[in-house]
């Protein structure tokens, strides 16, 4: 094995890969009309919809990039390539469990079976994953910012799966019902911030840390603005996690006054933020932005909109109302569009590193770069960000079939993408530049960091 393919992470171009499919199986699902916006937010469809998109493709992406990058954070090495492994098998075996135990929901008992149990081999294999990033970043010091959003981000995937697994249990085993009867009603808004704010978004926080002053030449250091995101994320999702639990319990005036501080936390924490990526896009030194980071914009354009709308909603007492127009902020626009447009950078850099890194300084190679068509691509993240502002538009007003028409463009756009991170993938585009002639060898900055 030469220097550069034992910087690559093995499984996470399969990672990728199977991230890509759970998120078009997801789409469809919605655009074919047996889940929402056709169903109702409840119906089995809709849940194996959401998990498809939260586990399948949200959380699998995010393991692939973590097993590639938190090497490059700390410096030192993955334990076990074989670990990412057994994590990519039972996220996936588990969550096709867990899809066909939301199918089979009420049918029989012994189907009901599969959602905690397929749960439980999410749970599993999460926790080998998350043990396997850990060890490398518990160990430099240091601890770098970026890897303690990613460290407080695994533990609230930790709170999120635990919790899914016990409402599971709650919903399908009848014996369990008296014991955990109070999380059903209270359980679900504390696993859905967990998972989507705790687990997601402070994960999210912390590459992007990483990822953007690294291809922006802007300073990595936040100093105490990203300390103060970090505290003020974590508090406020633990808080309003806690409180949404507690109040399933006892109705506390001071409970429901956590709940509070926790979401005014969460605000801050976000718009702190947003006004840091605002500088850090100012404060770079590549005068010029890639592709995959202008397209991102998109995406911080996203969280803001949902947080205003958010923060709206719950003043006129409109939450529940806007809430599926919210989730395809926060699911399709915000986290979706970010993982979009990295995984532009991010696939390109792989195959450049698994076809041309052990080449390197052995005669010329084509840079990065050449290996994607930045001008193609750019009008299919138009697209796909326009179809989410449509369908989250058309979510607002109920306008199913316009929800439906929108998604469809969106899984058009993601299809349209895969194509070309699959040509990266394969270096289409610089075998068909090679023609032109020899290039100067440029390694990425990820290359440079990674040989510390
Ligand atoms: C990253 C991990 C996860 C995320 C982000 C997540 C997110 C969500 C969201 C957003 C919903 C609400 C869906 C809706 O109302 O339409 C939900 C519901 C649910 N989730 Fe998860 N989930 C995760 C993992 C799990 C796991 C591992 C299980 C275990 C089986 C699970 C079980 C459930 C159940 C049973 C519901 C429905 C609860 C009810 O309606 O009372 N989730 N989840």
């Amino acid at each position: 094995m030469n220097a550069s393919s034992d910087r690559l992470s093995r499984w996470t171009p399969v990672m990728f890969a199977c991230a890509l499919i759970n998120l078009c199986l997801g789409l469809l699902l919605a655009v074919s009309g047996l889940a929402w916006p056709a169903a109702s937010a409840g119906a089995p469809a809709t849940l194996a919809m959401v998990h498809l998109l939260a586990i399948g493709w949200l959380t699998l992406m995010m393991f692939g990039a973590l097993f590639q990058f938190a090497p490059v954070i700390t410096g030192r090495r993955l334990r076990s390539q074989a670990l990412a492994l057994v994590t990519l098998i039972g996220v996936q075996a588990g969550l096709a469990l867990m899809v066909g135990g939301f199918g089979a929901l009420g049918r029989a008992a012994w189907a009901d079976r599969l959602l905690p149990a397929g749960g439980t081999v999410v749970t599993a294999a999460l926790l080998v994953g998350s043990a396997t990033l850990l060890v490398p970043l518990i160990a430099r010091r240091p601890v770098p910012l970026s890897a303690r959003f990613v460290m407080v981000g695994l533990g609230f995937l930790l709170l999120t799966v635990v919790l899914g697994v016990t409402l599971a249990l709650a919903l399908t085993i009848p014996a369990t019902v008296p014991l955990l009867a109070p999380l059903l009603a209270g359980g679900l808004s504390s696993h859905m911030l967990a998972g989507l704010g705790g687990w997601f978004t402070l994960t999210a926080i912390g590459v992007s840390y990483e990822l953007l002053p690294m291809f922006m030449l802007a300073p990595h250091e936040r100093g105490v603005v990203g300390i103060a995101i970090l505290w003020s994320g974590g508090a406020g999702f633990l808080a309003a996690y806690a409180a949404g639990l507690a109040s399933a319990v006892a109705a506390a005036g001071w409970i429901a006054a956590v709940g509070q501080a926790g979401e005014l936390a969460i605000l801050f924490a976000v718009a702190l933020y947003l006004g840091d990526v605002v500088r850090l896009y100012r404060g770079r030194r590549r005068r010029q932005i890639e592709l995959h980071n202008r397209a991102a914009i998109g995406a911080f354009v996203a969280l803001g909109l949902a947080v205003l709308l958010a923060a709206g909603a719950a003043a006129a007492g409109r939450l529940a109302e806007l809430a599926p127009s919210l989730l395809v902020l926060l699911l399709l626009g915000w986290l979706s569009g970010l993982g979009l447009t990295q995984l532009y950078k991010i696939v390109a850099f792989l195959a450049w590193l698994s076809r041309y890194g052990g080449r390197l300084g052995r005669g010329p190679v084509p840079r990065v770069q050449d290996l994607v068509n930045e001008r193609g691509a750019a009008v299919l993240f138009v697209l796909y960000f326009a179809a989410v502002a449509l369908a989250a538009g058309a979510a607002a007003f109920g306008l199913a079939d316009a929800v439906r028409a929108a998604l469809a463009l969106a899984l058009v756009a993601v299809l349209l993408l895969a194509r070309e991170y699959a040509r990266a993938w394969r270096a289409t585009y610089a075998q068909r530049a090679a023609a032109a002639g020899p290039r100067s060898l440029v390694p990425s900055p990820l290359v440079r960091q990674g040989d510390r």
